[in-house]
């Protein structure tokens, strides 16, 4: 196993720690997440938890969870979620995160919205000063209105670029069938509160990547002298 994912099933791991039975649980998306989403399986399996239902975030937690016979509801068949466990792309000192690395942020975010906690799982490559300095900020767009979004978001002094598909020609389509821009402001992003507004508010956008005060516990996975290890991450 390579170091981030050494990191990456620590930390899965140590979610999974939080969870009790007869929770209704936010199942996230990514490659974390999925780590998080099989040791929940085993869990289940060993007997360890039971009595659990999860709400995933994306078509790729729904055949994860569904193979580990993780019994699963919908969003809309549940009136609030106990617990949710989330990767993320960049947390910053506050807890503010840039997500949608896989495009599912659209229903990741009503999912962490609705859940009295949620918990997000990185390794300690995702722990920035600073948002969008490295990573582009995700936007979802309704297809036909992507160029007229990316005018608008140029307008705020935005670059941004159609997320193209691999192995598929053209772009890529989320779950939801929109397209995704990915957003890059010259010096980061300084308020994320103001832009997340400023973006949902720009006609044909669905949901943008910026999670701002949702996330009650970072768990960070890290890797010192060979041994991987967790640590619960302070707010500034
Ligand atoms: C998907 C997400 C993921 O949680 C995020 O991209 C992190 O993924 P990974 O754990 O694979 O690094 O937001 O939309």
């Amino acid at each position: 196993m390579d170091l981030q994912t050494q990191m990456k099933h620590a930390v899965a791991c140590a979610a999974v720690d939080q969870i009790q039975s007869g929770m209704v649980l936010g199942l996230g998306s990514g490659s974390t997440a999925a780590l998080m989403i099989e040791a929940l399986g085993r869990k289940i399996r060993s007997g360890e938890i039971n009595d659990v239902v999860g709400v995933t975030t994306s078509f790729q937690g729904e055949v994860l969870a569904s193979e580990l016979g993780i019994p699963l509801k919908s969003l809309s068949s549940v009136s609030q979620i106990d617990l949710a466990i989330d990767g993320a792309d960049e947390v910053d000192p506050n807890f503010q995160l840039i997500k949608g690395g896989g495009a599912c942020h659209v229903q990741e975010k009503l999912v962490a919205a609705l859940a009295n906690r949620f918990i997000v799982v990185v390794d300690s490559t995702k722990i920035v000063d600073k948002l969008n300095l490295q990573f582009k900020l995700p936007v979802e767009v309704l297809p036909s209105a992507w160029k007229q979004v990316k005018n608008n978001i140029q307008e705020l002094n935005g670059k941004s670029e159609l997320r193209m598909a691999k192995n598929k020609a053209g772009p890529i389509v989320t779950d939801q069938g929109n397209l995704v821009l990915d957003v890059i402001f010259k010096n980061g992003i300084d308020n994320p509160e103001n832009l997340e507004r400023e973006i949902n508010n720009i006609p044909g956008v669905l949901e943008n990547g910026l999670f701002v005060n949702l996330t009650d516990q970072v768990l960070v996975g890290q890797v010192k002298d060979d041994i991987a290890s967790v640590y619960s991450m302070n707010q500034n």
